[in-house]
């Protein structure tokens, strides 16, 4: 009795795991049954899909007309050169000529300025002539420019000199006027 247990148990169990092994295997080139589906979807609309209630039909709305990023100066002048006198009598570089702002400003002129404007401000960097030269700091008529009329150029550009106000943060902007004015001698 006690062997023929022993071997209809050493039959069955293989037949009944390789069966049900075969039974509940399923085709993993399809997909699989889904439960449950509102944890695995989400009823709310992603960002960056289509959305039929919201104005231009965008979910990723764009943000109210005026809005200032925390910490951002607006820069409320045109770019044209009476902007530029504008900006030179009414603003005042916030900066004071500190080492670290003077250090600050030498980075910057000498990795984005230097290469049109030379390492001493003469307006003689190694793209000259292939480029139309700047005028140099040195004369008298650069060091009389208000510091807000150069942050202007920096900011907005003029002629041949771009804006660099995608490159060179405002602050930055104020510290390489603050090394412009050093290399000047003030
Ligand atoms: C690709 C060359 C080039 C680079 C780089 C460049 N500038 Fe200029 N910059 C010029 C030219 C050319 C002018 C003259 C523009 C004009 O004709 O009105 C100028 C003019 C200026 C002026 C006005 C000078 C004056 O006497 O009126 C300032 C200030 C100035 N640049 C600052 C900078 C600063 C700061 C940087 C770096 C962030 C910089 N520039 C990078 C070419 C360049």
């Amino acid at each position: 009795m006690r062997k023929s247990l022993t071997a209809i148990l050493f039959i069955l169990l293989p037949v009944v795991v390789i069966g049900g092994m075969a039974a509940f295997s399923r085709d993993t080139t399809k997909r699989n049954r889904e439960f449950p589906t509102q944890m695995e979807y989400s009823p709310a609309y992603l960002s960056q899909t289509a959305n039929p209630v919201l104005p231009n039909k965008m979910t990723l709305q764009p943000p109210v007309a005026g809005t200032i990023p925390r910490g951002f100066t607006p820069f409320h002048y045109g770019a044209t050169p009476e902007e530029a006198i504008r900006a030179g009598s009414e603003l005042a570089n916030p900066f004071q000529a500190t080492p670290e702002n003077l250090a600050r400003g030498q980075y910057i002129y000498t990795n984005s300025c230097a290469v049109c404007h030379g390492t001493t401000g003469a307006g003689d960097g190694p793209v000259i002539p292939k480029f139309p030269n700047p005028p140099s700091y040195l004369t008298d008529a650069a060091k009389a420019l208000p510091d807000g009329t150069m942050f202007h150029v920096i900011t907005m550009g003029r002629n041949n000199m771009a804006s660099y106000a995608a490159q060179v943060s405002a602050e930055d902007r104020w510290r390489v006027v603050l090394y412009i004015r050093s290399l000047q001698g003030k």
